[in-house]
């Protein structure tokens, strides 16, 4: 009797600690923090950016940003739109930037005829913008503008 007296109370203690537990993941502060949603809705997004003007980088290995409309553009198993411009052998024919010769790498470092497989989808480092504001504000500085800054 003692001893199934003894599991209850143990039973007991983990629930009391889970409520704890949960009750204290509540605190936990979210972006919307504890306004309620806006009834609403957010703003329309505006187009892509197409000025085809180069963004400056905001660090050296940046992924240049796409300074054109890529609406629809397809990247699949079975074509890859970016590349129908950006290859080495379309340079000629759409002027576009050839992508660098690390999109040509493999891990091994060999440097391959076509695109490597980790470079292919295009969209996993490169992205396009739109002239919205941002939902969340950024507060990175370049190199440039930190070293310029009073030191504390
Ligand atoms: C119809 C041809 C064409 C297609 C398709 C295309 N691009 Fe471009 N892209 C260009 C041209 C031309 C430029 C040079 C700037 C300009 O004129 O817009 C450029 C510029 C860029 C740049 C900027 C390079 C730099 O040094 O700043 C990036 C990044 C880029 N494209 C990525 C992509 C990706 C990713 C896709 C596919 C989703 C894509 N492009 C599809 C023609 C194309
Ligand atoms: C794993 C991330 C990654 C992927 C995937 C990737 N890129 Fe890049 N890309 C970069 C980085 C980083 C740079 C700048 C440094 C460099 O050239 O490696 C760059 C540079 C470029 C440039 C500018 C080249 C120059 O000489 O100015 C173009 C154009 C470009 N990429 C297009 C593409 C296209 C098109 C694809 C898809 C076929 C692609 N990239 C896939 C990371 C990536």
């Amino acid at each position: 009797m003692m001893r199934y007296t003894g599991l209850k109370l143990a039973v007991l203690a983990c629930l009391v600690g889970g409520l704890a537990a949960a009750q204290s993941m509540n605190n936990i502060s979210t972006l919307r923090a504890t306004d309620p949603p806006e009834d609403e809705m957010p703003p329309r997004m505006r187009p892509f950016v197409d000025t085809d003007l180069r963004e400056a980088r905001n660090y050296p290995e940046q992924p240049p940003l796409i300074p054109h409309d890529v609406e629809g553009y397809e990247v699949s198993r079975n074509y890859n739109k970016c590349l129908s411009c950006h290859a080495r052998a379309a340079t000629g024919r759409s002027q576009a930037p050839m992508v660098s010769v690390t999109h040509y790498i493999d891990r091994h470092g060999q440097v391959l005829a076509s695109v490597s497989p980790r470079r292919y989808f295009c969209n996993q480092c490169h992205v396009p913008q739109r002239p919205d504001e941002p939902m969340v504000t950024n507060t990175f500085i370049d190199i440039d503008t930190l070293l310029t800054m009073p030191r504390e």
